[in-house]
């Protein structure tokens, strides 16, 4: 550090800047030193070894060796080094084997990165956090559907029953035509009920899906879609099953029904298609309409604010199967979603 102009621009860098020789430190500035929380004195004449942690000791001697012996001459990689406090500082290093007076030595710069690392664990971290809340909020809410699907059914479905065998009654009994007809009116009103009751502990949690399967499921629930909606429907292959564990083909189910339910709410199409392939490892669900189509990037910024949780939702159940939901979208152009997912080894009967 002969040179007086470089001598400062290398003490004042905000970089820091470190000269290893004999496994030794022969220099540092005072940004490098300070990363480890010493000054420049301090870090002058310190065995590199006593500098990183135990476990990071062998690592560093090798890639230190490495540049000596003329091996590799520069390398870059991020070290471990051990804070005077006993804390450890990950520090970006690019090191380059030089001469220094005379003899082989490493010149580099480092810039510490420990401030990155943590941001990057804790993301990581609280990501893994998120997806298990989301994972366990799907568990409770199917377990909850269940539940009300069941009551619904069983309670409000047999009460709605029992009315309509007392209606029927009624109108036997009497000779008035002014109560028939009024027993005939609450008969078909009746009629309606129930079925609305039976469509609502359907769609809460799909009976078909438990006994006929995920296929029959898709299509009975697309046959309702067709006779509700004006759309023209296609489902193709018009038959299929697929053996998925129960949790499986209800996350996959969801994702299907809540992509058509954005059909018949946002897309204003005429058409939708559904297609199902397969392959021995993975397969495909594709639910594509040709309807206003949307700004998927932009929407999301929009979807925050208004909080819409559809497309997250399926997002997340995509990532639960260990699969993608791929969304195709433009304005004017219709809208493809699809789901791709492996098919993982089910037991042979759905409990
Ligand atoms: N098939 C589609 N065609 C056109 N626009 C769509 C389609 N699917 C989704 N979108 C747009 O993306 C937005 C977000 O969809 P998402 O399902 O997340 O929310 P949502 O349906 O508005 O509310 P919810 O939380 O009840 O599902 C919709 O509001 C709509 O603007
Ligand atoms: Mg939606």
């Amino acid at each position: 550090m002969q040179s007086v102009p470089f001598r400062g621009i290398v003490e004042q860098s905000v970089a820091g800047i470190y000269i290893l020789q004999d496994e030794h430190f022969q220099y540092t500035n005072a940004t490098f030193a300070g990363m480890a929380g010493y000054s420049n004195d301090e870090v002058l004449g310190k065995p590199l070894r006593e500098c990183v942690p135990g476990y990071y000791v062998a690592e560093v001697m090798d890639r230190y060796k490495r540049r000596i012996s003329g091996e590799v001459k520069s390398m870059h990689f991020v070290t471990h080094g051990l804070h005077r406090d006993g804390n450890v500082v990950h520090i970006d290093v690019h090191g380059q084997a030089m001469q220094f007076r005379g003899r082989p030595a490493v010149v580099g710069v480092g810039v510490n990165v420990s401030g990155q690392i943590q941001r990057d664990a804790e993301l990581l971290e609280s990501r893994h956090e998120y997806r298990e809340l989301a994972s366990r909020l799907n568990t409770m809410r199917e377990q909850q559907r269940a539940e009300y699907a069941r009551e619904v059914h069983d309670v409000l479905g047999g009460l709605l029953t029992s009315m309509k065998l007392d209606v029927g009654r009624i109108a036997r009994r009497s000779r008035s035509t002014a109560v028939r007809g009024i027993a005939a009116d609450l008969n078909a009103l009746l009629v309606e009920a129930i079925d609305n009751v039976r469509e609502l502990s359907e769609s809460m949690r799909p009976q078909a899906l438990d006994h006929l399967g995920l296929g029959a499921a898709i299509a009975a629930h697309l046959k309702r879609f067709r006779e509700r909606s004006e759309l023209r429907v296609s489902l193709q292959p018009p038959e299929f099953d697929i053996d998925l564990p129960r949790w499986r083909s209800i996350a996959v189910f969801r994702i299907f029904q809540e992509a058509l339910t954005n059909v018949a709410r946002h897309a204003r199409a005429s058409s939708v298609a559904v297609r199902f392939r397969r392959t021995d490892a993975a397969f495909w669900l594709e639910i594509e309409d040709d309807g206003v189509g949307f700004h998927t990037r932009a929407d999301a910024g929009l979807q925050a604010q208004r909080q819409s949780m559809g497309l997250i939702s399926m997002r997340e159940r995509a990532y639960e199967l260990g699969g993608t939901l791929t969304i195709d979208s433009a304005p004017h152009f219709g809208t493809r979603v699809v789901l791709q997912a492996p098919i993982v080894a089910s037991p042979l009967v759905r409990s």
